[in-house]
């Protein structure tokens, strides 16, 4: 009995688990718990276990039996399973793990990644914005909690709509502040665009040019390569990462 006892609490450290009262809907399988999103009964010949998402996963009850049971909030449906762990939050960190938004809404470039209630911070690719709601780095102006203009220091002309192009219409700006970017105003928001190296905005002919065709960037004072800021190994791994979800 006491050895019992004793694998009984080891268990119970080791997977945060607790031996369920609810019976299993099959023998095996994983099943959720009702009115809870990180919790699942795991069944094993019709034993049902009561488990716990690492804090900030969610079970996700349509995925595929051999998979990790837990998810980012984005990959699951809770439906009606509105009840969650107590947040073991941290400093950085709201939960334990998940994706979160930085900064604020003329700051939308940062997030971090929350790992054991660790953050790991992340810089969007120039001129894009966190989406919290596709985990990706996003046109500002496609972004709720952003303002573009803002953001980007850079607010669009009003201009008289065409006739024929009405709220479609796109135009063209050089950048005020740098020679070799320039903005695409979309329905009255920018989006920042960059030229590349040794290449510069042409206002002339609304086209990127190289740098010694563009007077505004001979005049400019010592003319800055693309900015290419060096980061640590990890991060620009994942800053691939975000650039691969960059949407277009
Ligand atoms: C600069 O302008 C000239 C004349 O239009 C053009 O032939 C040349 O290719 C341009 N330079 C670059 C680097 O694009």
């Amino acid at each position: 009995m006491r050895k019992f006892a004793v694998s009984f609490g080891l268990c119970l450290a080791l997977f945060g688990s607790l031996v369920s009262t609810q019976n299993c809907p099959e023998k095996h399988g994983r099943f959720p718990v009702s009115g809870q999103c990180d919790a699942y009964i795991e069944c094993t010949d019709g034993e049902g276990v009561e488990m716990l998402c690492p804090d900030g996963l969610l079970f996700n009850d349509k995925n595929n039996p051999l998979a990790y049971p837990c998810q980012y909030p984005i990959d699951v449906d809770c439906g009606p399973r509105t009840k969650l762990q107590p947040a073991g939050a941290t400093d950085k960190c709201p939960h334990q793990f998940g994706y979160y938004p930085m900064g604020d809404a003329s700051n939308c470039g940062k997030f971090k990644n929350c790992a054991g209630g660790i953050a790991f911070e992340f810089d969007c690719p120039e001129g894009l914005a966190y989406n919290k709601d596709t985990y990706r780095c996003d046109w500002p102006d496609q972004v709720p909690d952003c303002n573009a203009e803002a953001y980007l220091n850079f607010k669009c002309p009003q201009i008289q709509k065409s006739p024929e192009l009405g709220d479609e219409e796109i135009r063209t700006y050089p950048s005020p502040h740098n020679c070799q970017r320039y903005y695409i105003c979309i329905k009255g928001k920018p989006r920042l665009y960059n030229c590349g190296e040794e290449r510069a905005f042409n206002p002339e002919t609304s086209a990127c040019d190289g740098v010694e065709n563009v007077t505004a960037c001979a005049t400019a004072p010592p003319r800055s390569k693309v900015q290419q800021v060096e980061l640590p190994a990890e991060s620009r791994v994942h800053q691939q990462i975000a650039r691969g979800n960059r949407k277009y």
